[in-house]
């Protein structure tokens, strides 16, 4: 009998699985996993070596199994289209754990800095936006805890878990990447899972796998400061490294204004950071996470009205790899919203922190519909230089957009400036040259301040806050998207743009 209460006492033990068959920390109730073609990968820890996990998605194809190996174990589901929600169930002989309310969609990663962290509650027009917001049940998000690490963290630390939009949750919730999944949604019309890990006044190093690290120049921003971690590789240690193995559909990046200090750099970190994350999470998800995942990001925003140069609009070309658009021939599958025109100045939450994210997360949204979706028909850049013309008499410049194709909507006549030979760079004052003329796909303008030297380089937009909201010069009539900020070097005697 004595014997018998015993082996009970165990049963119940082993029974109640104590920690014996563990998921990943961030496998949840509510969560969405990545729907078909993608496999969704899951993961994590169970004591009895060589063992065998099964994980079923109730009703959905077979089951998927994996033998537990240094206390680890890890498969592929099915590739499930259907959005579900389903029950997830995960059984090995340590244990039973059982996942509810789980869709399947789309998986997006938002990093960065202060402008993706900046919350729900401090958007424009909150209160409507959050009324909307929470009425859209198939969209799911989970923010990773304020952690840093030395060293990588495989077991991630969760800030909020996986969750259905509610007031108190989605006020707290970055606005850009909310509002990103948000517009996206009414296209794809299936669920959305949103990872927010994102982290106010980093720089883009601590976001860094140390492979990225090692491939590029060093940069040192001084000592630590007290609000934001800003060694190397800190926060990627902290707050992505344990995603790799979760398959996800793509990532949304706002980041770049810790970085304006060193801008040549910034080139070479985000072209490193981009390649180490496709590398790292295609290769733990088996595969399943694409090896040239869509990487979308904001252009850096505005700050005062003050009209100096600054370190911005360097950052902004080195955000483009030095191509002025997104993607090109440096950066496939990379998409880019801009938002230097899109300043806030009296912003309640400083001037770096515009509340007009609706715009921002629109613009992200035409471009991962064309670049990430495939729906070659959404143009998503604002019109773009392809030919320089000097006139003969050397005092205009025409310039020509979209090799002739742009549909100009021009508002103002300020922005663009000339280098006369010699005398330029990214940070130094340059000259005026205003609007003379435009034609639908063309502007003039006045390139007389160079007298008769030759104009070296023509840049626009080339201010930390080049103009008001909505109020630079070039725009595009039609998609109503401005014209990005460049620097292009004038070709000897005019031509194409190369
Ligand atoms: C805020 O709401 C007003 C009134 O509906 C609207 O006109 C305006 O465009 C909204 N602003 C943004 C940034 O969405």
């Amino acid at each position: 009998m004595a014997a018998l209460v015993f082996l009970a006492c165990v049963g119940i033990i082993f029974g109640h699985a104590h920690g014996a068959l563990k998921l990943a920390s961030y496998y949840s109730d509510h969560m969405v996993l990545q729907r078909g073609p993608q496999q969704a990968v899951l993961w994590g820890n169970a004591d009895t070596e060589g063992d065998t996990v099964t994980a079923q998605v109730i009703g959905q194809g077979s089951a998927a199994t994996s033998k537990v190996q240094n206390g680890k174990w890890k498969l592929k589901l099915p590739a499930i289209t259907n959005p579900g929600p389903f029950t997830v169930d995960v059984k090995s002989r340590d244990g039973h754990v059982t996942l509810h309310d789980v869709l399947f969609g789309d998986v997006w990663l938002c990093s960065g800095q202060s402008n993706m962290e900046f919350e729900m509650k401090k958007v424009m027009n909150t209160s409507t936006e959050i009324q909307k917001g929470v009425t859209l049940k198939t969209i799911r998000y989970m923010k990773t805890q304020w952690a840093k690490s030395n060293t990588p963290v495989e077991d991630l630390q969760i800030g909020q878990p996986w969750t259905v939009p509610t007031e108190a949750t989605l006020k707290e919730f970055s606005a850009v990447c909310y509002l990103y999944a948000e517009y996206l949604q009414s296209h794809l019309n299936y669920p959305i899972g949103l990872i927010g890990s994102y982290w106010g006044g980093t720089p883009i190093e601590a976001w860094s796998p140390p492979e990225a690290i090692r491939s590029c120049p060093v940069v040192t921003h001084g000592t630590e400061p007290d609000c934001c971690p800003h060694a190397p590789q800190i926060l990627w240690n902290a707050k992505i490294y344990a995603l790799r193995a979760m398959t996800i559909y793509g990532a949304v990046w706002y980041q770049g204004e810790t970085n304006a200090d060193h801008t040549t750099e910034y080139n070479c970190q985000q072209k490193a950071m981009i390649r180490e994350w496709r590398a790292q999470f295609n290769r733990e998800s088996m595969g399943q996470t694409r090896a040239d995942f869509p990487f979308g990001y904001v252009q850096l925003g505005a700050i005062d009205d003050k009209g100096y140069v600054g370190g911005f609009p360097a950052l902004r070309w080195s955000q483009t790899a030095n191509h002025g658009y997104s993607p090109n021939s440096d950066q496939h599958n990379v998409f880019m919203a801009v938002a230097m025109d899109l300043p806030d100045f009296t912003s309640p939450h400083g001037a770096i922190h515009p509340r007009y994210k609706q715009e921002v997360a629109q613009r992200l949204v035409m471009s991962a519909l064309n670049v990430a979706y495939g729906h070659k028909g959404v143009k998503f850049q604002g019109p773009f230089p392809t030919k320089i013309l000097t006139s003969s008499s050397g005092n205009s410049l025409t310039i020509e957009f979209d090799a002739g194709s742009a549909q100009l909507d021009i508002r103002n006549t300020h922005g663009f400036e000339i280098c006369c030979s010699g005398g330029c760079n990214m940070f130094n004052n340059a000259v005026a040259a205003p609007i003379t003329a435009h034609s639908q796909s063309s502007v003039t303008v006045d390139s007389s301040g160079c007298g008769s030297q030759h104009v070296q380089v023509v840049r626009y937009a080339w201010r930390t806050s080049p103009c008001h909201l909505l109020q630079c010069a070039v725009y595009d009539s039609i998609t109503g998207l401005p014209a990005p900020t460049f620097y292009l070097t004038v070709p000897e005697g005019g031509g194409l743009i190369g």
